[in-house]
């Protein structure tokens, strides 16, 4: 067995131009700004345009993350794309993405976890990447929640938007020994007794339709607070670490209480914690590295940093990955 751990290299992330404001939804639903910003946080939300699709969303964050690593599309022998909002229910997005990226090396294919997607993609990247399998990954969150809301339903539609975020992952051999910096752990989870409570009315085998997001948001809310928490405990005990020794939090970006709540039963003080869920809401999928993105723009990292990924989504799906900088 190598001694190889997998590093990630450089993140980029893309909004839509589009932006619905808290005030703009009041045109389209009966809700309003305070309400929205109490219970969520969330400000606004970016829209992909007609005929923009997931795919134009994924390509363009991963082009940044490619141009933050100095890394050329060539290089990429592995592509994985999380995303519940696939341009077609086949071929793959991560297909399409693979294609307009001009990568001809190595598996491209989507992973299917709503909003612990990326988690899921990440921990399946860093498997292929210590096990020899790829040099270079291409993992990828995307997503145009826009167009399986539920428009009338004011207790879904302002929760959700458009985004994507993307990392180039690199396997590093250490000198006999385990690199110190990347990838330390992931733990993935998933529990599918609890469909009824966030799930989409459609699909092809169901309906024949996309369909809608339905929710039982008390529900989800408790189920994210504790098992996003949890989770991080995990890792960190995995790794022989405590809570003390992280430097930044960053969970799954759906609402700034449940955000919150995970750093309160973490003891993770505020200043730790990313938020960015006010500036595009829950992009599903592309949250993280939406804020991993924010994060890397701004320097916030330095090398050797303990950086702790968590999310929770649809599925029920969750996870954590344990990271050092
Ligand atoms: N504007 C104004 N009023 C609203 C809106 C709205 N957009 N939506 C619901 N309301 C009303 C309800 O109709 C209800 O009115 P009533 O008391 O007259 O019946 C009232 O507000 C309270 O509704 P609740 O659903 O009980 O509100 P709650 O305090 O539970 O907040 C929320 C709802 C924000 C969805 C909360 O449950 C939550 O954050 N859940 C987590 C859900 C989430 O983030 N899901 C994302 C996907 S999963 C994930 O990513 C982890």
């Amino acid at each position: 067995m190598t001694l190889s751990r997998s590093q990630i290299i450089g993140v980029g992330s893309f909004l839509p131009e589009k932006v619905l404001t808290n005030q703009d939804m009041t045109a389209i639903v009966d809700t309003n700004d305070e309400w929205i910003v109490k219970r969520t946080g969330i400000k606004q939300r970016h829209i992909a345009g007609e005929g923009e699709l997931t795919s134009d969303l994924g390509r363009e964050a991963a082009l940044r993350a490619l141009a933050a690593a100095q890394v050329k599309a060539e290089e990429v022998d592995l592509l994985i794309l999380a995303t519940t909002t696939p341009d077609n229910t086949f071929p793959a997005t991560a297909a399409r993405v693979q294609a307009q990226l001009g990568i001809t090396k190595g598996p491209a294919f989507d992973v299917q976890a709503v909003c612990s997607g990326f988690v899921y993609a990440l921990a399946t990247a860093d498997n292929m990447l210590r096990l020899g399998q790829a040099k270079t990954a291409l993992v990828i969150g995307a997503e145009v929640y826009s167009r399986i809301l539920d428009w009338e339903d004011r207790g879904t539609c302002v929760l959700f938007g458009d985004g994507a975020g993307a990392a180039v992952l690199r396997a590093v051999e250490g000198n006999g020994q385990l690199p110190e910096r990347g990838i330390l752990s992931t733990h993935l989870y998933a529990d599918g007794t609890r469909y009824e409570q966030l799930y989409v009315d459609g699909g092809p085998a169901s309906t024949g339709t996309a369909g809608h997001v339905r929710m039982q948001g008390k529900e989800v809310f408790r189920f994210a607070v504790n098992s996003m928490a949890t989770s991080v405990r995990t890792g960190l005990e995995a790794n022989g670490l405590t809570v003390e020794d992280i430097d930044w939090l960053i969970p799954h970006q759906a609402n700034s209480r449940i955000i919150a709540k995970v750093g309160d039963a973490l003891g993770v003080p505020n200043d730790k914690v990313i938020v960015t869920v006010q500036d595009h809401a829950n992009t599903s999928a592309a949250t993280i590295p939406l804020a991993l993105t924010h994060g890397f723009e701004r320097q916030l990292f330095k090398p050797g940093d303990l950086v702790a990924l968590t999310a929770m989504g649809g599925g029920f799906t969750w996870g954590s990955a344990i990271l050092r900088w």
